[in-house]
């Protein structure tokens, strides 16, 4: 037998299996076919491993339903971009840019709400896709890409090539959806973007093809590489190889043609089939945009104009009290439900009592709601015209709704606390924000999972989660907590004890210490016992921290509850030291722009390229008169003479890691 044309053989029926089915919607063979012809395959390539490729599907397509999914590094960072909210800000990019490029020229494109993603392909044919994750290291989520039919298996021609753009849901799939969950009774998808993410982010592909995923591509990270110098031919080039390229795009000769674009779509944007929340603004030249580079998040040469708010009118039904961690009670409106930038809402914060009785914001007033993106729905006014007699008067509560206690409003503050430290609101809720993504990003123990918990008296404080292992055998038992969520949630609680100290500061909820001041803190104490010994006036000495939150750690360690909670986690296991690896930067590296040519011995491009942005350089495919060094390998290519001839300083791999040392 010619094994080589028969491993050809399987992954072309494989290859098409997957195709139909994917796509298609459509299984040209059986299930058991299927398995067959991919254990052929698999036992071909383990005997004859010179035969195996990384296209293979065998490397490719995982099994239906993943444990987790894979991390992925991104060899090129997935940026985000910057955002600009009004024309003022649109003019100084302009002027921005114009200070280092001639005649700019902008494409602009509409900002799709979705998610990113990037995909690889390798001879034309789709090997993986990642999310973009914290921009260096994503998740594979090859198999949930796959699903997504306006995004190709397949590209015309043969190459191998990364593009990034973003997963989309249609409003139409999404009102779908919701029609649907409505009448079997489930919990509907909140908005067309959290849709689409928590579609993606299933272990299960057939869930995520049930979602009817879509994909436009809007960027190419190495267009050197296919001698493209300009991102509006880059889009013209991903467009042939067959992606889907949304074709509401301009390429603005001048900054005026840019407003009008923004203001045509900010009237127009209802018209279109899915959301999108702002414009993308990007310079046309890819040489310009490499001279222009980077900040440490967002490219200079780029930037997100985002829509206003927008704004809708209601009737408020009911307010209702909510108790957060620290006992601050808020009201809440509760509305007749509305869609507003892209989701129904049926509550609103009305921040607080002053806030309130000031706008003289009545039960059953008809009221204007404001949201833009993420931020929480806020009831801005009501009608006053609209009024019939039959609305009330809002009266601020006493008495903590949830545990009776007297309430307290301390001088000069806008809001009242529950001063009950066992308050259940406040247990809950000082677990929660100690468990989520910001804070100790524990997987499987969302908000729903620490209610039940908690109601289940399975979970009433922080180190009751280190203790969930034993309790292992009642919990399968409770209702929707399979094995797999909980061996989940056993590996989402271990992996939680390895934690840079920043972490754990900021999953301690002290009063108005977020993520930034954690990072802060941890970077400057490096261990918790440091933090915990320092006074107000070195607290207070630390650029980035002001008086009242220099007083609210001080008092939070002076609680012997706290310094209790921090001695039970480290005999826990938990980590109390700083971990994060940080970057230094290198004066010979620093803003300068390098390019790699031949072959490497000692180290692989990969690293080279990480060392190098590490010590505050960037790497770029092709040289030109901006590259400051070329590094050069064995047997270079010709950009070692294109090099020579611009006079450009060359080092050689002993050099550079001479450099690097
Ligand atoms: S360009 C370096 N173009 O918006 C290039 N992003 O707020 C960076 N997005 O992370 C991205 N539509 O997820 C680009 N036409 C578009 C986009 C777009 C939506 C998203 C993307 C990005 C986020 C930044």
């Amino acid at each position: 037998m010619d094994i080589k044309k028969r491993i050809d053989e399987l992954k072309e029926i494989i290859f098409r299996a997957n195709r139909e089915y994917y796509m298609l919607d459509n299984s040209i063979i059986s299930d058991q076919e299927y398995d067959r012809y991919m254990q052929e395959l698999m036992t071909l390539e383990e005997k004859y491993p010179e035969y195996k490729t990384n296209d293979s599907p065998t490397q490719i397509v995982g099994s239906k339903v993943l444990d987790k999914f894979a991390k992925v590094t991104h060899k090129i960072p997935m940026l985000s971009l910057g955002n600009i909210f009004n024309e003022s800000e649109i003019i100084n990019f302009d002027k921005r840019i114009r200070k280092e490029i001639d005649n700019p020229k902008y494409v602009c494109e509409l900002k799709i709400d979705g998610l990113s993603v990037s995909v690889t392909y390798k001879n034309g044919i789709l090997i993986q896709g990642a999310t973009r994750g914290d921009g260096t290291i994503g998740e594979d989520i090859t198999n949930n890409v796959m699903t997504i039919k306006s995004l190709p298996h397949t590209l015309n021609q043969k190459i191998d090539i990364e593009v990034r753009g973003e997963i989309y849901m249609r409003k139409d799939v999404f009102e779908k959806i919701n029609e649907q969950r409505a009448k079997e009774g489930r919990s509907l998808l909140q908005n067309p973007r959290n849709a689409a993410s928590g579609s993606v982010h299933q272990l299960d592909y057939n869930i995520t093809k049930n979602r009817h995923l879509d994909c436009f591509i809007y960027h190419l990270p190495n267009p050197f590489d296919y001698d493209i110098y300009t991102h509006h031919e880059a889009l013209e080039f991903m467009e042939k190889l067959g992606f889907v390229v949304n074709s509401n795009r301009i390429l603005a000769n001048n900054i005026k043609e840019v407003i009008d674009y923004i203001n045509y779509w900010t009237e127009n944007r209802n018209t279109l089939p899915y959301e999108i929340d702002g414009i993308v603004i990007k310079l046309d030249d890819i040489n310009s945009q490499n001279k222009l580079g980077f900040t440490a998040r967002t490219p200079k040469w780029a930037t997100a104009y985002k829509f206003p708010a927008e704004i809708v009118k209601t009737r408020l039904i009911d307010i209702i009290f909510t108790v957060g961690r620290t006992g601050k009670i808020t009201p809440n409106a509760v509305l007749e439900p509305v869609k507003i930038a892209g989701s129904t809402i049926a509550r609103a914060t009305l921040h607080n009592e002053d806030n309130v009785v000031y706008k003289d914001i009545r039960i059953n007033d008809k009221v204007l709601i404001r949201k833009a993106g993420d931020v929480i729905p806020e009831v801005v006014c009501a009608d006053k015209n609209e009024r019939n007699g039959s609305e009330k008067k809002f009266v601020m509560i006493e008495n903590c709704p949830i545990c009776n206690t007297k309430l307290i409003r301390k001088e000069k503050e806008a809001d009242y606390y529950c001063p009950n430290i066992n308050c259940d609101a406040r247990k809950v809720e000082t677990i929660i924000h100690f468990a989520e993504r910001g804070a100790m990003n524990i997987e499987g123990l969302g908000e729903n999972v620490i209610e039940d918990l908690y109601n289940q008296g399975f979970i009433k404080k922080i180190t009751d989660i280190y203790h969930l292992e034993k309790y292992e055998q009642e919990l399968v038992l409770l209702e929707g907590f399979g094995p797999k969520l909980i061996s989940n949630l056993k590996e989402g609680i271990e992996n939680s004890k390895q934690n840079s100290l920043e972490k754990l500061i900021f999953g301690l909820g002290i009063r108005q210490v977020g993520s930034k001041t954690a990072k802060i803190l941890a970077r400057q104490f490096k261990d918790i016992d440091n933090l915990i010994e320092a006074d107000y006036e070195k607290l207070n000495n630390i650029n980035d921290i002001g008086p009242i939150i220099a007083k609210n750690i001080v008092d939070y360690f002076k609680d012997p509850q706290n310094l209790e909670l921090i001695s039970e986690l480290k005999e826990l296991g938990i980590n109390t030291k700083y971990l994060t690896q940080e970057s230094e930067d290198k004066e010979e590296f620093l803003n300068k722009k390098f390019v790699l040519t031949g072959t490497l011995t000692n180290i692989t491009r990969e690293q080279a390229q990480k060392l190098i942005e590490n010590y505050g350089g960037s790497v770029s495919n092709s040289v030109s008169s901006k590259t400051n060094t070329l590094i050069v390998g064995e047997n270079p290519g010709s950009k070692y003479d294109k090099a020579i001839k611009l006079n450009i300083p060359i080092w050689n791999e002993e050099e550079f890691l001479d450099k690097i040392k």
